[in-house]
């Protein structure tokens, strides 16, 4: 079935083209500069954004400052009720935002969305942060730890899911008091603008959300160098994220950064597989691989090998391609730059001796010339030290690398720079415990990858995956300092 027209979604309908928001505004760069967001399945323009620069940023970093005084001082009880009615509104334009971030995502639609939920956890957790008494040496004394925001918070999201980490950063944000300025990537800054305005609908006051649109280099380098910035948070490559992290010491700042992985799937004798293998599909397929947690390593032991590969091959063969509005499974890739890197790691796998099980290739034809479209694909006899092992690909390819025993799964699960999540599947209590206890991961799932099954589960890496935590109580207490208070009452 193919359908001409992106069903129904008037982009320019949604959002004027051409301005971002500071203080409320909705105002152009100042040098009057756009850069144009296509659609990634067909080359389509979708709306031109506004390529702000470092005085853009500095206008907002104003804006967020004089916004954070009254915000502060708001009732926490009040900022929560702003959040609540911030997540009505997106129920109420659910579809449309799911619409829109296909649209400059490229994905099909994701099943429910998670954002009303995110959005309503820090709701429910702004009036509940409190400090604690401290014992004293005087009777007479009394003193108290009290959590306060930071002031203007800087936050710099990627294009692969922009409206899920806009939430994951805004709402713990300014449901602690402090105010923000997001820049969103060039690539897919729509849904975080539609998210912004829809803040505004809901009662949440100028200039506690404001949102720059622009390149990296230009927009998002000025951020965590402005002087009126407290606190960065980035998700993004390592390469970005070490960048961010050198102006943030020059800012002398704290940072939360997030920055892929290479998870690992390992599967044992006892696993079900027929649970394990729709799965592992799942994982390196959806957003066509382009996420942070795509399970791209699957670790087994050679006996079972053969018929582990012959079933997710099977099943691979069953992921449908193509543009996100027909039915499909898995749209294409993001840009032109993403698709030479993925294309560049094929060729890199082969040429380091990987076996092409399936896949492989650029998909062509009428249906996938005007888009990044690549083929869902699996190496096998893939050594640990491979760079298709070690490197994240960010594409939907799957490397099949083989252990011999426990000892060595978690060896190679571990053997590389990154620790974001891991799957072990095994239906041996003990050894789920085991590797649970000694997978170095920010997250490890024992026979499921859902991320999801879990309400406020902290999210984030160890190792080179980053530091810090989004979602759940710990995201909100890192966006407050705490300051202690020792009242002498004597005399
Ligand atoms: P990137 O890290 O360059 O971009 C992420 C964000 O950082 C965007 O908003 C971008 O505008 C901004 N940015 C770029 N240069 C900057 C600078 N000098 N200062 C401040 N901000 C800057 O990632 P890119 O180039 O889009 O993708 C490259 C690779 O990064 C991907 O292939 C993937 O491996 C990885 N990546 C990982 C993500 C994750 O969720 N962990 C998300 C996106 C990309
Ligand atoms: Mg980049």
């Amino acid at each position: 079935m193919t359908m001409t027209a992106p069903a129904g979604l008037d982009v320019s309908a949604e959002l004027t083209d051409g301005t971002h928001l500071i203080g409320g505004q909705w105002v152009p760069a100042r040098g009057g500069e756009t850069i144009d967001v296509i659609n990634p399945a067909t080359g389509d323009l979708l709306l031109r954004v506004p390529r702000g620069r470092a005085e853009d940023i500095d206008a907002a970093v104003r804006a967020a400052e004089d916004a954070f005084p009254a915000w502060r001082d708001t009732s926490p009880t009040v900022r929560a009720e702003l959040l609540y009615r911030w997540a009505d509104e997106i129920s109420k334009h659910e579809q449309t935002l799911d619409q829109l971030e296909s649209m400059e995502v490229g994905r099909p639609h994701w099943g429910p969305s998670p954002l009303p939920g995110m959005v309503t956890y820090f709701a429910g957790q702004a009036d509940k942060l409190t400090g604690m008494t401290l014992p004293t040496h005087g009777p007479n004394t009394l003193a108290m730890t009290l959590r306060e925001p930071y002031g203007v918070s800087g936050c710099i999201i990627p294009w692969n899911a922009p409206a899920p980490l806009m939430v994951a950063d805004v709402a713990p944000a300014i449901a602690a008091g402090n105010t923000v300025v997001l820049k969103p990537a060039e690539d897919a800054p729509l849904t975080p603008l539609l998210l912004a305005k829809l803040a505004m609908a809901a009662g949440i006051p100028p200039g506690v959300i404001n949102l720059v649109t622009g390149y990296g280099p230009e927009a998002g380098a000025a951020l965590p160098l402005h002087p009126g910035v407290r606190r960065m948070s980035f998700t993004g490559s390592p390469e970005t994220g070490g960048k961010v992290m050198e102006a943030c010491a020059k800012n002398l700042i704290p940072l939360h950064l997030e920055l892929g992985g290479k998870t690992p799937q390992i599967v044992f004798r006892d696993a079900d597989l027929a649970k394990a293998v729709p799965a592992i599909v799942r994982s390196i397929t959806l957003n066509t691989g382009q996420i942070c947690a795509a399970g791209s390593r699957v670790l087994v032991e050679p006996g079972m090998r053969d018929d582990l590969v012959a079933a997710v091959s099977q099943e691979f063969g069953k992921v449908r391609v193509g543009p996100w509005y027909e039915r499909v499974d898995m749209g294409p890739l993001i840009n032109a730059k993403q698709e030479r890197r993925v294309l560049g790691y094929l060729d890199i796998g082969r040429e380091e001796g990987a076996e092409v099980v399936t896949g492989g290739h650029k998909l062509s034809g009428e249906k996938f010339d005007r888009g990044f479209f690549v083929e869902p694909t699996i190496f096998q006899r893939v050594t640990p030290d491979m760079r298709i092992a070690q490197e994240e690909i960010f594409g939907p390819v799957l490397s099949v690398i083989d252990y011999t025993d426990e000892a060595e799964a978690l060896e190679i699960a571990n053997g590389t720079k990154y620790g974001l999540t891991a799957a072990v599947w095994t239906s041996d209590v003990g050894r789920a415990v085991r590797l649970a206890k000694r997978v170095q991961a920010g997250q490890v799932y024992v026979n499921t990858t859902g991320f999801r099954g879990a309400i406020g589960s902290p999210w984030g890496g160890y190792k080179h995956s980053g530091f810090g935590r989004s979602m759940g109580v710990a995201a909100l207490e890192e966006y407050t300092q705490i300051k202690t208070v020792i009242i002498d009452g004597d005399g």
